[in-house]
């Protein structure tokens, strides 16, 4: 071991004269391949070398898993393609190495090996792993805006074929055990105690390597590449548009031109990641994968676990909150004053549980954990008590007032309201500082975003516990403070409304959605109206504006529709008829008005900006998060601050004022843009992800 050597590796050799060589990176509880952790391995592979041992066993000193992939802040620092493709090169140039040692190499994976560290598995001449259910695969770095760069998008499609290997590509998504051995990505599965053995076994009797089928490799060829192309660009077509996602097209062209094989394959590989590193996508999506480390690290540790959750209001939201969290480990009681609501709610629940539980034990022990309670009977015993009753101040004050005595002196209590201020629901509790907000967004299940809404009441305790009562929900806590709409329905509405002005002045539905999908948002506004429910946008949109002090803003559009019964999606017709869950649309046929995109978005951008001067939320970072989790904001534009930042401040500023003046002050911009022009708020520092 060198001097230098931090002992993120481990070496043993045994009496069979095979060498085991352990990732344990020093100070963390799991394996990342940073360029220090990469050096080390490299240090260590030219001595193995020198050693000449009977063979090599790579496996993981983490209980966690094997390696998580690279060191993804490493990213943020590149500032040039040439210092990105020194990076990946240097990486490649190790696992080239390890994948040339000329004794039988195998990988020992349990837990997860993903990105750089399933690469690293790859260069490997076998792979086998521990086959339970905790076992993941896959090369997720399309999901950042880039693809693998350690030689994964020639390994992967030599071992695997192109076909599956695509698929891993493509996507992102992992695979499980069976499927891992069904592809070929893994030689064998075992138990976890028969890993080393087996390991051993390998390296004593090797078998011929395996590589993909012949069918497989011949789609390689070059003569057959043009047939496979056409169809994998389609398939991709059909999700991302190349302008907004060049990675995915990136990991095509080179496969269509180097057919993964030979040196030139790998530095095209090198040369294209470099490119991609220094892209807007690349760096809006990581730096949204960073935010995410951000809410899941502001989470913290609440003093006590909360295991017993009680759910008031058992429509749309307490439904699913409550078999959100049972099926999340936690004892859930369900209650409701119309006791006919619980029914339905928990028919859902099991629903919900078959579809995310993968075996009968599972879903039974879930359907156990939530209970009906239409005498609000366990409500003293609850850690956790969450009110969604409808969304009417003295309805819901008078139960809070009511439940409050009955309940455990420590337990938290919390509310999903989604437009009343904290502060009004909390005057005449005894202890208002137990009460925070704890805004879930529909649906459920598919949102990640939570807002942890506090009123000037609402004590530090209980954010942080419900901070972490999130967590343990597996959603992301976004900490703001109580004011007309949050975070997030405050942006939404002018977005929303917005689209309405325009479809009063007879821009066509169509047209206007196909204006937000085109700048990257995964519906367009009128569909999200429709969605939503015109009569709760109507309501909210409402809410926000008189809280605000602003004229609520009437909307002939939105009108004509509630009046006529038509509230969107749950009634089957709104902006669109809705069929099967499904917006019935014509094409977007007719031109768009020139500034119809920036109207849409700069409103948008604009009351972000609002919303940091007020500090609603701490800081623009937290405020992007919010709107990209909880929106879904065009993930990789890093964000509408992050946005507004690469456009420019000044040319946004610039750009409202002339929006204003064709289209009214509602576009004037907010006094919140001087702190951003001036850097306040600048994105900072990014936090280390979780090892
Ligand atoms: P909902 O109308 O589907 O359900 C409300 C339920 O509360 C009904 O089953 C009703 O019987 C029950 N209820 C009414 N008064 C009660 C009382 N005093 N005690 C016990 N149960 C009572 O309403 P939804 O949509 O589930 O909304 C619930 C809350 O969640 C509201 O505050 C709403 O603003 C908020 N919210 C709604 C979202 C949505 O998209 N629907 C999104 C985020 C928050």
């Amino acid at each position: 071991m060198s001097t230098a050597d931090r002992g993120h590796w481990r070496i043993e050799r045994d009496s069979d004269q095979i060498l085991w060589l352990w990732a344990d990176k020093a100070d963390a509880s799991a394996n990342v391949l940073s360029s220090e952790v990469l050096r080390e391995l490299d240090g260590h592979l030219t001595r193995i070398r020198a050693e000449a041992p009977r063979g090599l066993v790579v496996l993981s000193g983490k209980k966690s898993g094997f390696i998580a992939g690279a060191d993804i802040k490493e990213f943020t620092r590149i500032q040039g393609e040439d210092s990105g493709y020194r990076l990946i090169h240097a990486g490649q140039a190790v696992l080239d190495r390890l994948a040339a040692l000329p004794f039988p190499t195998v990988a020992a994976l349990h837990g997860f090996a993903l990105g750089g560290g399933l690469e690293l598995a790859l260069a490997c001449r076998y792979r086998i792993a521990v086959g339970d259910e905790r076992l993941t695969l896959g090369l997720p770095e399309v999901q950042l805006g880039i693809h693998p760069g350690f030689g994964g998008t020639v390994r992967s499609v030599q071992l695997i074929g192109v076909k599956a290997a695509m698929r891993l590509l493509l996507t992102g998504k992992p695979v499980r055990a069976e499927e891992a051995l069904r592809l070929g990505l893994v030689d064998r599965l075992v138990g976890a105690e028969a890993l080393r053995d087996e390991a051993r076994r390998l390296i004593l009797e090797p078998p011929p390597p395996r590589r993909a089928a012949l069918l497989e490799r011949m789609l390689s060829w070059t003569a057959l590449r043009p047939w496979v192309v056409p169809s994998l660009t389609a398939q991709v077509a059909s999700k991302v548009r190349r302008e907004h996602y060049p990675a995915p097209y990136a990991i095509i062209d080179l496969w269509s031109r180097y057919g993964a094989r030979g040196p030139a394959a790998f530095e095209a590989e090198a040369r294209s990641i470099a490119r991609l590193f220094v892209s807007e996508t690349a760096r809006g999506l990581i730096r949204v994968f960073l935010l995410q480390d951000r809410l899941k690290a502001l989470a913290g540790k609440s003093a006590a676990p909360l295991e017993r959750v009680h759910v008031i209001g058992a429509g749309v939201m307490g439904g699913d909150i409550a078999a959100w969290a049972a099926l999340r480990g936690c004892r859930v009681s369900l209650h409701d004053s119309d006791a006919a609501r619980i029914e339905p709610a928990l028919a859902r629940a099991r629903e919900l549980f078959e579809k995310r539980l993968r075996t009968a034990d599972k879903v039974a022990a879930a359907v156990q954990r939530l209970s009906a309670d239409p005498e609000g009977r366990t409500l003293a015993e609850a850690d956790i008590v969450i009110e969604a009753i409808v969304e009417d101040l003295e309805a819901k004050r008078t139960l809070l007032q009511r439940i409050e005595p009955h309940m455990k002196p420590e337990a938290l209590l919390a509310t999903n309201t989604s437009s009343i201020d904290i502060g009004a629901l909390g005057a005449g509790l005894q202890r208002a500082e137990r009460l925070v907000g704890l805004h879930f967004f529909n649906p459920v299940a598919h949102m990640p975003l939570v807002e942890i809404v506090a009123a000037p009441a609402s004590g530090e305790a209980a954010v942080r516990t419900a901070s972490a009562f999130a967590r343990t929900l597996d959603k992301l806590p976004l900490p703001c403070r109580s004011a007309p709409g949050f975070v997030v329905n405050r942006v939404l509405m002018p977005y929303l409304q917005e689209a309405m002005h325009a479809a009063a002045e007879g821009v066509p539905l169509e047209v206007i959605d196909a204006a937000a999908v085109a700048f990257g948002m995964p519906m367009g506004p009128i569909e999200l109206a429709d969605v939503v429910g015109l009569d709760v946008a109507a309501h909210v949109g409402a809410i926000v504006a008189q809280g605000l002090g602003r004229p609520v803003p009437d909307l002939a559009p939105l009108r004509a529709r509630i009046a006529a019964g038509q509230l969107g999606r749950k009634s089957g017709a709104g902006f669109y008829p809705w069929q099967d869950g499904k917006a019935v649309k014509a094409p977007a046929t007719g031109t768009a008005p020139e500034d119809l995109t920036d109207r849409l978005i700069l409103i948008l951008l604009n009351e972000c900006a609002a919303c940091l001067r007020e500090g609603i939320a701490a800081d623009a970072d937290l405020i992007d998060a919010a709107v990209v989790f909880g929106t879904g904001f065009a993930p990789f534009r890093g964000g509408p601050l992050a946005y507004a930042r690469a456009r420019g401040v000044n040319a946004v500023v610039e750009r409202l004022q002339g929006l204003a003046q064709r289209h009214g002050e509602r576009f004037e911009p907010d006094a919140g843009w001087a702190g951003l022009a001036r850097g306040a708020g600048e994105a900072q520092q990014p936090r280390t992800p979780p090892e």
